[in-house]
């Protein structure tokens, strides 16, 4: 088990080669080549090993909504590792209290699970949909439809709820009852929710598939469909959920009543946490040892989501998103090179024009000081904070402007 020579020794003089060199040589090639290497943000801004600064329009994959170092959630974290950093659930700890009593203020009469990343907060939706459809119609009723498109995770559940087969190939056979159906035909979508259905998990806007989102009659059509047949509705809200989207839940914006929702990523503003919360019916159905996670809602990520839920309502961010979400989305469309523009609030999906390729856009970007994500071949997303300063807005799409027209041809 002996290695080569203990290069964490020489981290203060390493270089930003030496620690791509140095990342690819090391920690698993799942994401590919990391082109930088970040010491340090702050608000909108972060800057890699070099001192290099960038404006921030990815948000960590719409994860920091109140920007890097933000004060206050700084403080409830230094403060909390101060105090109490893990006690297991077998006991409960005050962070967590009223991290759910918040949520259930925002969500309605129910309760949370605690989880710790997006894919386990679904994986608790996939088990309570079971446990709910047991006692609602036997060990038969155990169907989960999901829409083609939508991404919920990589663990084993949440990924056969995702409707990416190329992104399951490798990895099957799936768990059984998932079935992800196309929305060309609505009609037969509807047709499939019945007896042996025990829940619909839907995203909302199919983030990681473009930023695309769901038809609202559709969908309203879905939650119907569900009431009439005593079947779940459940959203995923990990990406569109906690203001992103220019209400503190997507579902605000279909008009519908989930009765279960699960979130992650800005939940904790960086800190992992993930959420799912049912409503009264579900959790009646659900029995201690049902379901555990050591270090689900614990003191430190929940310190941190309760300085984030603080933060959203005190600046009123949610609202905020709608607003400066609708004038980015503007400034946007009218760039050249751009097709269309997807999305709300500040979950933005940037169809660019026919032969122009995202990683070269997001990689122009970059060089011109600019952190986008590519979405796809041909779509890049903008996820800002939901704070960020008007003027950096604008020199971020000026930035944008820049590296988008260096890839026109
Ligand atoms: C809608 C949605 N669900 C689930 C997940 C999985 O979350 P995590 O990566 O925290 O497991 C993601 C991640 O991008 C997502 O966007």
């Amino acid at each position: 088990m002996s290695g080569d020579s203990p290069m964490w020794l020489d981290s203060a003089s390493a270089t930003s080669e030496d620690w791509i060199a140095r990342d690819a040589a090391s920690v698993l090639n799942t994401y590919g080549t990391r082109p930088l290497t970040f010491e340090r943000g702050a608000g909108s801004y972060l800057y890699d090993v070099n001192g290099t600064e960038y404006i921030d329009f990815l948000s960590g994959l719409a994860v920091t909504s109140l920007g890097h170092a933000h004060p206050d959630v700084a403080r409830a974290i230094s403060s909390q590792a101060n105090t109490l950093l893990h006690t297991s659930n077998l006991f409960g700890t005050e962070p967590q209290v009223r991290v759910a009593e918040r949520l259930i203020a925002l969500l309605g009469r129910g309760k949370v699970f605690f989880s710790n990343s997006g894919a386990e907060a679904n994986e608790a939706a996939i088990k309570f949909a079971r446990a709910w459809g047991r006692a609602h119609g036997g060990p038969d009723r155990f169907h989960i439809l999901t829409a083609d498109r939508g991404f919920h995770g990589r663990t084993m559940g949440a990924l056969a709820a995702t409707g990416q087969p190329e992104k399951k190939e490798r990895f099957m056979p799936m768990l059984e009852g998932m079935h992800s159906l196309p929305l060309d035909r609505p009609d037969q979508f509807l047709d499939r929710i019945g007896d042996e259905t025990a829940a619909v998990l839907l995203e909302l806007i199919r983030a990681e598939a473009g930023v695309l989102p769901l038809d609202v009659d559709f969908v309203q059509e879905v939650a119907r469909r569900c009431a009439d047949t005593e079947t779940l509705l459940m959203v995923d809200e990990v990406q569109t959920g906690i203001g992103r989207t220019g209400a503190w839940f997507c579902a605000e914006h279909y008009g519908i009543t989930p009765n279960v929702v699960t979130m992650a990523k800005a939940l904790g503003n960086g800190m992992p946490i993930g959420a799912t919360w049912v409503d009264d019916d579900v959790a009646g159905q659900i029995l201690v040892g049902d379901h555990a996670s050591t270090f689900g809602g614990q003191p430190l990520a929940t310190a941190a989501a309760e300085a984030v839920l603080q933060v959203m309502a005190r600046d009123g961010l949610p609202e905020r998103a709608a607003e400066v979400g609708a004038m980015l989305q503007q400034q946007l469309l009218d760039l050249d090179g751009v097709e269309s523009v997807r999305g709300r609030g500040m979950l933005i999906g940037v169809q660019l024009h026919d032969g122009v390729a995202a990683t070269d856009v997001a990689a122009a970007c970059r060089r011109s000081g600019l952190i986008v994500g590519p979405l796809s071949l041909s779509a890049v997303r903008v996820t800002p904070a939901l704070n960020i300063p008007v003027a950096v807005l604008d020199e971020g799409v000026q930035r944008f402007e820049r590296g988008l027209s260096s890839c026109l041809s």
